[in-house]
């Protein structure tokens, strides 16, 4: 009897360039065509009857089945091969969902997953959009969210412990602004102990794919604005889910075929372009922004750095090397001298540039008191260290020298307001 040789698997920069896209389909094209169909011909009245089953979810496919395309709104081939290909750079994902923002996956989620009269628990400072979600849209419909301070884990166990119909445990860990990071494997471990067995869903948009791993930390999805890193150009908006499970997946793409959220065939195809550079760019950005945050942190004009190689905490240092391999590519700081001396900060920039959002690969610098967390109450800006004189930057691939010359120059014509 000959002992069959085990499969080598590929590792994942070669895998999201060779896998999920079969030249065959797309008349030998070594890159993916774009489909911008709305509409699909069916290859038999049967097999319309069949495609039609399966997306309503009253049948599952069979193993290797072919499965007619219905519609774009519910599929279309460009979403598919982003979806194939994507799934390699998220270690321990099995399949994906995409949509056309990080919003649409988050709204898209908790729609899904957190039915009238549940609860989630939530880490804070969130994203504003997710902030303004939770209240503004989820609150009123019943939905009921319990927050705790991000990198709390005590909290975050007794929240997890005394919630009521728990369904989900929303993660965002490095935080927005000052970048607290929150335990995904205790998370995790306080979600197997409830008797819901929430989910645990993290936004790893901040380090992920490529620094951070939040499926081998035992979370069950990983969410992205994939208009940050993974399209890396700022020039299109995107949002991912990915999971160990196909059958999670498979109900966001439910959902998604009903708020008519999916990312249209151009935009996935764009996107598919950029994930083969993703840890290029990823690397290049951290390195850059690890050398600029630790020139700054002893700057006399700058009170202090947030890096995670500036980390001062302990607990912090702990989860910052239990769950990411590289400390990334945003750092804030406050400046001395209040919103004044930030927004005279801003405004000397020359070459990055004041703009919200991050991951691309020009230099972004914002306020977020007064732009990303603007909605906070002023009493939650202070307590998740909001403050006024705080700037939050996003590194790109520029030669790191001439980002921290401008750095300097900018601080230079900031008056000393103390
Ligand atoms: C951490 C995080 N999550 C989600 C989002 C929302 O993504 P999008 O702008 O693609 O809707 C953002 C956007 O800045 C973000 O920073």
């Amino acid at each position: 009897m000959g002992t069959k040789k085990p499969a080598y698997i590929v590792r994942p920069p070669t895998a999201v360039l060779t896998r999920g896209f079969d030249p065959r389909l797309s008349v030998g094209s070594a890159r993916p065509a774009v489909f911008r169909s709305s509409t699909y011909v069916f290859s038999s009245p049967e097999s319309a009857e069949r495609a039609f089953a399966i997306s309503l979810g009253h049948a599952q496919p069979n193993e290797k089945e072919s499965v007619d395309l219905i519609y774009a709104r519910i599929s279309h081939p460009n979403a598919e091969i982003l979806e194939d290909q994507v799934v390699p750079l998220e270690p321990g994902a099995k399949a994906s969902a995409v949509f056309n923002s990080g919003m649409a996956a988050i709204s898209s989620l908790f729609f899904t997953f957190c039915p009238q009269g549940s609860s989630f628990v939530y880490t804070t400072p969130l994203y504003g959009g997710t902030y303004h979600l939770i209240h503004q849209l989820l609150e009123p419909l019943g939905i009921h969210g319990i927050s705790v301070p991000a990198g709390d884990t005590k909290q975050l166990n007794s929240a997890v412990e005394s919630a009521p119909n728990l369904r989900l445990i929303f993660i965002e860990t490095p935080a927005n602004p000052v970048l607290t990071m929150t335990d995904i494997s205790s998370a995790s471990k306080a979600a197997h102990r409830h008797p819901n067995s929430p989910l645990v869903v993290v936004d790893n948009t901040f380090l992920g794919p490529t620094f951070q791993h939040p499926l081998v930390q035992n979370a069950d999805l990983a969410v992205y604005s994939a208009t940050k890193y993974l399209s890396g150009f700022s020039d299109l908006l995107a949002g991912l889910i990915l999971g160990r499970d196909p059958s999670l997946i498979a109900q966001l793409h439910g959902t998604r075929a009903v708020l008519g959220n999916i990312l249209q065939a151009d935009e996935c195809w764009l996107l598919d372009s950029r994930l083969p550079t993703v840890s290029l760019r990823m690397n290049r950005q951290s390195k850059n922004a690890q050398r600029i945050a630790e020139a700054l942190a002893t700057h006399k004009k700058i009170e202090k750095v947030f890096y995670p190689t500036l980390f001062d905490n302990p607990e912090q240092i702990r989860i910052r090397d239990a769950q990411c391999q590289f400390p990334g590519a945003i750092f804030s700081f406050r400046l001395h001298g209040g919103k004044r001396a930030a927004f005279d900060f801003l405004r000397n920039l020359q070459i990055a540039r004041n703009a919200v959002s991050l991951g691309g690969v020009e230099t972004l610098a914002c306020h977020p008191a007064s732009t990303t967390h603007s909605e906070m109450s002023n009493e939650d800006q202070k307590l998740l260290g909001v403050t006024d004189s705080l700037v939050r930057v996003s590194v790109g691939i520029e030669d790191w020298r001439d980002l921290l010359h401008d750095f300097h120059q900018a601080l230079n014509s900031v008056t000393n307001y103390e």
